[in-house]
């Protein structure tokens, strides 16, 4: 008998029946922060777990003045600083040699030239046989720029055959519905869909990527999953700390585009989706885009009802002051952006019908939580609910995404004792215990996924623009009102109490993280 994906359970997006190949990855913005905290660190841990391909280049291409020793030093303060694991001497030596630099600024010909040039030359030595992935790691605005350049200077192969031309893009995928479009388009003119592998780094995280083994391999919560038995879902994904040093990119993007638009909507998708019928890249993504196209549309009137938008005024983090978001280091005393935001919506659909989800997310919260909690109804007002002054807890099923990844499931026992009393207790397994180690890095996995070609894990186009369609309507809606007064929360708070009105309003509360 043929196999086929279908039959094989170890294709979401794990690179198990698609291996890493040899390759080089070219990173466009090689000296900036995300290559050197997250993506050189990444890299080396790849590495020392043994699962990079053996043959393997890694070039960092950007204007700043560096070379391959400056870059190989960058890397070394890099992976000193923020690797999962601490640096080794030897090993950071066999990793250092595969790395390179090329200095240019990204809207030149001559770059390219200089870069395409340089490839031809590393590649051989590092075994390399062409295969290339370009990381564009640079703001929207120059990414249409570098496709153009690349496909100019002939570095982008067709899709079908070997050696691969990839591309992964990070985050954000334009700035609204119009320019996600465009930037789109601007790629699709240089590469076929599937040689594009667009980021969502929260697709990478272990938890995210087991909700859906907890679904649909086990018996006990699927058949649960739906409208008849939840009582509605929270996503929190709360941050401690405030804007930092990225004001330049916030002040323009705000909650609903940072995160709400790509990461906290992919987590409703992998939690909402019907069950694929094949664990397979475009299956499993064909199912999470039909969740965005239910995803009832908010707009006008509504926006206002059901999406509060706040911003943090001067408050505490671990017992010290701190500013409020609009004394930050680069933005405006008057800003407007958002920095917390908490949504309820629905989805449309015959699972889903009438189960409100709600959504948050804030900057400079009181801890670092992000969760998916799911809500099971009331047991019936007889036998042990019959009180109604004091009615039992419901089970509440929550995935812990960060920290202390885990899930627990709230369940009512009897207390020891001749009388009968209810208490919930909370069933918890906790991954670090239960595995040991720590779990890779988000951006480990997703890299080893481009090589390997796997794009389970990757947002696809249809997928960005209908989550850019659904979250457009509330910003349109936002820019129509005008109105430059927005709830502010103190620092070290879990937001305004507009949105704790939002959810009372549903008869719900906020679930305490
Ligand atoms: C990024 C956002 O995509 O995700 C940041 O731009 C945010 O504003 C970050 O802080 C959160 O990621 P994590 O993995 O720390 O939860």
């Amino acid at each position: 008998m043929l196999e086929t994906a279908s039959h094989n359970p170890l294709t979401v997006g794990l690179s198990s029946t698609l291996l890493p190949e040899p390759c080089t990855v070219v990173i466009f913005g090689g000296a900036g922060d995300l290559s050197r905290r997250k993506l050189l660190p990444a890299i080396y841990n790849l590495m020392l777990d043994g699962v990079l391909p053996a043959n393997f280049a890694i070039v960092g291409f950007a204007r700043t003045d560096l070379d391959d020793a400056g870059f190989r030093a960058l890397a070394r303060k890099g992976i000193e600083t923020h690797s999962r694991r601490p640096l080794d001497e030897r090993a950071f030596a066999d990793f250092e040699k595969n790395l390179f630099f090329v200095r240019g600024p990204f809207d030149e010909e001559g770059s390219y030239r200089a870069l395409s040039k340089r490839l031809d030359e590393i590649e051989p030595g590092c075994g390399v046989p062409g295969n290339r992935i370009y990381y564009l790691s640079v703001p929207p605005s120059a990414m249409g720029v570098c496709v153009e350049q690349l496909q100019h200077a002939g570095m982008i192969r067709p899709h079908e055959g070997r050696p691969f031309t990839r591309i992964i893009v990070e985050k954000p995928i334009g700035n609204d519905l119009a320019s996600a479009r465009a930037l789109n388009a601007a790629i699709a003119s240089g590469f076929h869909e599937s040689q594009v592998f667009r980021i969502d780094h929260y697709l990478g995280k272990e938890t995210v990527q087991s909700l859906m083994a907890i679904r649909f391999a086990n018996a006990i919560f699927e058949p649960l999953w739906n409208q008849k038995y939840v009582d509605h879902v929270q996503i929190t994904v709360a941050e401690e700390e405030g804007v930092g040093t990225r004001a330049g990119y916030y002040e323009e993007a705000g909650a609903l585009r940072d995160m709400v638009q790509n990461h906290i909507l992919q987590l409703l998708c992998v939690t909402a989706m019907e069950p694929p019928w094949a664990l397979t890249a475009d299956v499993v993504r064909d199912h999470k885009l039909e969740v965005l196209q239910c995803l009832r549309p908010i707009a006008g009137r509504d926006v206002e009802r059901f999406v509060v938008r706040a911003q943090y005024g001067p408050g505490f983090h671990h017992g010290v002051d701190v500013p409020g978001y609009r004394r930050e280091a680069g933005v405006t005393p008057d800003s407007t952006t958002e920095t917390y935001v908490a949504i309820r919506c629905f989805v449309d659909n015959w699972r889903w019908a009438g189960v409100p989800f709600f959504l948050r997310t804030g900057k400079r919260m009181p801890r670092r939580a992000s969760e998916i909690a799911v809500q099971f109804k009331d047991v019936p007002p007889i036998l042990f609910n019959a009180d109604a002054s004091n009615p039992l807890e419901s089970n509440v099923l929550a995935l812990r995404i960060q920290p202390d990844e885990g899930l627990s499931l709230r369940i009512a026992t009897k207390l020891p004792g001749p009388k009968v009393r209810i208490y919930p207790v909370k069933m918890d397994f906790r991954y670090g215990t239960t595995f040991g180690d720590q779990s890779p890095e988000a951006y480990e996995r997703l890299l080893l996924d481009v090589m390997a070609g796997d794009a389970t894990l990757f947002m696809r186009r249809d997928a960005v623009e209908a989550s850019w369609i659904w979250v457009t309507n509330v910003l349109e809606s936002w820019t129509q009102s005008g109105s430059r007064w927005l709830p502010e929360y103190p620092a070290g708070t879990w937001g305004p109490l507009e949105a704790e009105k939002l959810i009372q309003a549903e008869n719900r509360k906020w679930r305490t993280l």
